[in-house]
């Protein structure tokens, strides 16, 4: 094999035949849209630490919810902030919680649209961590049992997958358990199997206040220098009864998601977090990337890694980009 009988420029020789090889492509059906609400009522409050996005009161989410829906977005990813913290984070299961009452509004104003909530407990506890502390620890099998509560309580507000973020041991197997104890056969997990106690979080962290008051995570998230430990994460989420297992955040663990997407058959989700999201905006702002040009090669680089679900505050915009009429 060798020139000139073969010139690799002949199959980038034209928009059609480029278009002809094209290996991956997003889909505006791989998308998911995170929302963040709040109690209250008419609130709708520009992130600063996040270009475009808002804290949503759950009179005003449905709106959005069916703008998501009208972009051909499949599902959106619920995030919630309490009124008030404490120690184990209880307002995170309240029947009448921000999280669930957006659920309940979505559901009736856009039913088709799916909903994932994520289940963690960082914004509702006193200290930021992702669980309750027991001797200057974060608690696992003790967390594990408030987190079963708060999926029940999505799952019963209406929630269509679940998506557990806090990285404790086990939780898959009590979630999974307590929603089959409570008839919710048909409730999809989506499991943070393989999240990295990564730096890239800072602006969600300031969106939703839930920075760690003494510490960090990496007790719990792992070592983003680890690669082998995120496959016996993702086995042992799917072995617990994970439907879909997820790889966050996406950019710099690329690797990570081809090495499960060659191991793993089942449908796997990347989060592309919002210091990955911002570090993009902010060099546009800069003047030093062209907008929606770098954005899009890096969800499409994700997908090529062998995403089938990418998550992503730039989902609207993306879904603008590859609509029928922005391509004729
Ligand atoms: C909650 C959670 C975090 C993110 C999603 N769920 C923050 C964290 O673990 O500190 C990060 C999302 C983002 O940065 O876009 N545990």
């Amino acid at each position: 094999m060798g020139f000139p009988e073969h010139r690799m420029r002949r199959l980038r020789s034209s928009g059609a035949m480029r278009r002809l090889v094209r290996q991956s492509s997003l889909s505006v059906d791989d998308l998911v849209y995170p929302l963040f609400t709040c109690r209250g009522e008419g609130l709708k409050e520009p992130i600063e630490s996040m270009d475009g996005c808002f804290r949503l009161s759950p009179d005003l989410i449905a709106a959005e919810a069916a703008e998501v829906a009208s972009l051909g977005i499949p599902a959106v990813l619920l995030f919630g902030l309490p009124e008030n913290k404490d120690e184990s984070g209880s307002e995170a299961w309240a029947e009448d919680g921000a999280v669930q009452e957006s659920i309940r509004r979505i559901k009736d104003a856009v039913p088709d649209l799916l909903v994932i909530t994520d289940v963690c407990l960082c914004a509702y506890t006193t200290t930021g961590h992702c669980g309750v502390i027991k001797d200057g620890r974060v608690d696992n099998d003790a967390t594990c049992e408030l987190l079963a509560k708060v999926a029940l309580s999505h799952t019963q507000a209406g929630a269509d997958i679940i998506a557990p973020s806090d990285m404790m041991d086990g939780r898959i197997h009590y979630i999974r358990q307590c929603l089959e104890e409570n008839g919710f056969y048909d409730t999809a997990i989506m499991s943070y199997a393989a999240k990295y106690a990564s730096a890239f979080y800072g602006p969600f962290r300031d969106a939703i206040d839930s920075t760690p008051q003494f510490g960090d995570r990496r007790g719990y998230q792992m070592d983003p220098a680890n690669s082998d430990q995120a496959m016996q994460e993702i086995a042992l989420d799917i072995e617990e009864g994970a439907d879909i297992i997820m790889v966050k955040p996406a950019l710099c663990f690329l690797d990570i998601i081809q090495r499960a997407r060659t191991r793993f058959d089942c449908p796997i989700a990347a989060y592309f977090v919002s210091g990955e999201y911002m570090m993009i905006n902010a060099a546009v702002k800069a003047g030093l990337l062209e907008e929606d040009a770098a954005m899009m090669e890096a969800l499409t680089c994700v997908k090529r890694a062998g995403s089938d679900i990418i998550i992503t505050y730039a989902a609207k915009t993306a879904a603008r980009l590859l609509s029928p009429e922005a391509n004729s």
